[in-house]
C-alpha cells in the first residue's frame, strides 16, 4: 500500500498523512522486516470507529450492571432476557445476539455445566449456589461491544467460588500480556493456558475471543490457549475481546443437540467465563466493556 505523504490518512481524521499514521506505517514495516505477523488495516480501528465502539461499550456496560441489580434465586433465565430487551430499548440499542445465525435471545446465559451460548427460558430456574455467565453484545449505530460476567447466586461451594475467582484471574493475566508493539496475540493465550493448569483447570478450546467493533466477530482470533503459530503483533487501535472459558474438570465440551447452541462440559463439572472489550492504546489497553 502506498500513501501521499500530503493526502488526507487512510485513518478518516482529516489529517494529512504524514501528520498522521505515516510514522505509525513505517514503524509497522519495521516490524514486518523482523519477521513478525502484522494486524491487517481493518483490525485498526479509526478515531471516529473507537467513539462509536465506545458508545455501544457503555451501554453493553450498563446491560450487565441492570441485569447485576436483579438477578437472584427464583428469577427466571428467560427473566434476564426481558430485563436485556428492556434495557435496550430504553436505550436505543440493539442486540447483536438476536437472529445471529438463528439465536433465538438477545443475550446467553450460561448456569453452572454450561460453557457457553446458554438460551434463556423459563424452565431455567436459577437456585441458590449457581453460577452463572451472562453475555451480551450490544449494538449501537453500527458499533459493537461485547462483554460477560459471571454472577454467583446467594452462598456457592468454596470449588465454584474458586472456579470464578480464577476464571477472573485468567482473563486479567490475558490482559496483562496486551503490550503494543511488544507482544502477539498468541502471547495473550499461551499466559492464560499456564495460569488455568496451575489451577488445575482446562481451557476451551473450540470458542475464541475476537475482533470486534463493526461487527460482533472480526478477526483476529484471539486464542485462550497457546496457539503455536505465528500470531498478529499487537499495535494501537485494534479492538478486541479476551473471553477465556475454564472448566472445572476435562476440557472436553458438546453442543447440545436440542437446541444446537448450548455448549456443556462433557463431564459436566462446571466452566465458567468472563469477557472484556479492549482497545489497545500506546501504552497498554482501556477496557471499554466489561
Ligand atoms: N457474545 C458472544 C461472544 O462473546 C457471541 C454470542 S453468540 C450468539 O462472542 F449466538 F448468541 F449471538
Ligand atoms: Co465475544
Ligand atoms: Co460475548
Amino acid at each position: 500500500m502506498s500513501f501521499d505523504r500530503n493526502g488526507e490518512c487512510w485513518c478518516g481524521s482529516g489529517k494529512k498523512y504524514k501528520k498522521c499514521h505515516m510514522a505509525f506505517d513505517d514503524k509497522l514495516e519495521l516490524f514486518k522486516k523482523r519477521g513478525y505477523k502484522l494486524p491487517t488495516k481493518a483490525m485498526i480501528k479509526t478515531p471516529a470507529q473507537i467513539e462509536g465502539i465506545k458508545k455501544a461499550a457503555v451501554v453493553n456496560n450498563g446491560l450487565l450492571d441492570y441485569i447485576e441489580e436483579r438477578i437472584k434465586a427464583g428469577a427466571s433465565t428467560e427473566d434476564i432476557d426481558k430485563w436485556a430487551v428492556e434495557f435496550l430499548a430504553a436505550n436505543n440499542a440493539h442486540s447483536a445476539d438476536l437472529n445471529y445465525q438463528g439465536y433465538p435471545k438477545s443475550i446467553c446465559t450460561s448456569v453452572n455445566d454450561v460453557v457457553c451460548h446458554g438460551i434463556p427460558s423459563e424452565k431455567v430456574i436459577l437456585k441458590e449456589g449457581d453460577i452463572v455467565n451472562v453475555d451480551a453484545t450490544t449494538e449501537v449505530d453500527g458499533f459493537y461491544a461485547d462483554a460477560s460476567r459471571m454472577y454467583i447466586i446467594g452462598n456457592a461451594s468454596d470449588d465454584a467460588k474458586r472456579l470464578v475467582e480464577e476464571t477472573k484471574k485468567c482473563l486479567e493475566i490475558g490482559i496483562a500480556q496486551v503490550k503494543p508493539w511488544e507482544s502477539v496475540i498468541g502471547d495473550i493465550g499461551k499466559a492464560i493456558e499456564a495460569y488455568a493448569h496451575k489451577c488445575g483447570y482446562s481451557v476451551v478450546e473450540e470458542f475464541c475471543g475476537h475482533g470486534v467493533g463493526l461487527k460482533m466477530h472480526e478477526n483476529p482470533y484471539v486464542y485462550h490457549f497457546n496457539p503455536n503459530e505465528k500470531t498478529e503483533l499487537i499495535v494501537p487501535g485494534m479492538v478486541f475481546t479476551i473471553e477465556p472459558m475454564i472448566n472445572q474438570g476435562r476440557k472436553d465440551i458438546f453442543i447440545d443437540a436440542k437446541n444446537g447452541w448450548e455448549v456443556k462440559t462433557k463431564d459436566h463439572k462446571l466452566s465458567a467465563q468472563w469477557e472484556h472489550t479492549l482497545l489497545v492504546t500506546e501504552t497498554g489497553c482501556e477496557i471499554l466493556s466489561k
